[in-house]
């Protein structure tokens, strides 16, 4: 009789940690890694700095921290500036992490004049500006040859449309903080726009007007689209998060040095609301793909 009872409570003991045990598998299994990358260190500091169940791990010189950012489980990186850093990480990111998605966080210069220090660009579309063909009459904007298909890729590279929805709505949930200004105080700008990418830091009007003329641009920067083209070629949704430094113009390099803290965290704040927002939204996405 003691003896059935002990046998008793080992088996529901067994079944209960078998079943708890399937469930943290089930929910390991329906949320892939969210990859966060950065091109510099206070890009990511912010968002690393956030994480729970906090590991590092070096592949290839490069580290790597997973953890849980509101619920999320991510991988954070930094990429090193420019854009052959930029596909380097991502793709080693890729290969050790298969993420289910990619977002790049971090500043820009601004191109569009309505944009100010701390404003917000969600990039519908990235571009490279420097790929294409230079002529006698002007530089031609072309994608080159996806090796891994043989089909060209576009101009512009398009963020994932459920990214890019999500952002959307973390952007009118989200508390940026406020900017004091010269003629007072003034809430961040969030939009929704093209972010342009090439190896260069841009402080020129003459280039700025040159890339609102040629791609629409509203914001410059030098990875976005190196990460973006790695996405679309490998088909992994992915998204770029940018917030303004500067103006791209003479005083670009203090601007950039004197806000990048500021912009960093406002592009992190967004970030944050993002994985936020897509901890949350998982579950009802894989039951709906079960049906
Ligand atoms: N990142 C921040 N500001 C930039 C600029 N003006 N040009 C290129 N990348 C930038």
């Amino acid at each position: 009789m003691r003896c059935s009872k002990v046998g008793a409570v080992i088996c529901i003991s067994v079944i209960l940690l078998c079943s708890s045990c399937s469930s943290v598998l089930l929910k390991e299994d329906s949320q892939p890694i969210t990859a966060i990358l950065g091109a510099f260190n206070k890009e990511v500091m912010m968002l690393e700095e956030q994480l729970t169940d906090k590991q590092q791990q070096t592949i290839e010189g490069m580290r790597f921290v997973t953890g849980k950012l509101h619920g999320k489980s991510v991988v954070v990186a930094w990429t090193g500036i420019g854009k052959v850093n930029a596909a380097m990480t991502t793709t080693l990111l890729i290969e050790h992490f298969r993420p289910g998605e990619v977002i790049f966080s971090g500043i820009a210069g601004s191109v569009n004049p309505q944009l100010s220090p701390g404003d917000i660009v969600i990039a519908a579309e990235t571009a490279h500006h420097d790929m294409g063909i230079l002529r006698a009459d002007g530089f031609y904007n072309r994608g080159v040859i996806n090796p891994l298909d043989g089909w060209r890729n576009p101009v512009y590279l398009p963020a994932d449309k459920r990214l890019l929805k999500l952002a959307e709505q973390a952007a009118d949930q989200v508390v940026l903080e406020t900017i004091k200004t010269t003629v007072g105080e003034r809430t961040p700008k969030i939009i929704k726009g093209v972010v342009v990418t090439g190896d260069v830091f841009v402080a020129s009007p003459a280039k700025c007007a040159e890339l609102r003329e040629r791609l629409n641009a509203d914001a410059v920067e030098m990875e976005g689209a190196a990460m973006a083209q790695i996405c679309y070629q490998r088909r992994i949704p992915h998204l770029v998060v940018r917030s303004i430094s500067d103006k791209a113009d003479e005083t670009a390099r203090e601007d950039s040095m004197m806000f990048q803290e500021m912009a960093a965290k406002n592009s992190a704040t967004l970030i944050a609301k993002i994985a936020e927002l897509l901890s949350s939204q998982l579950p009802v996405e894989k039951s709906s793909k079960r049906r």
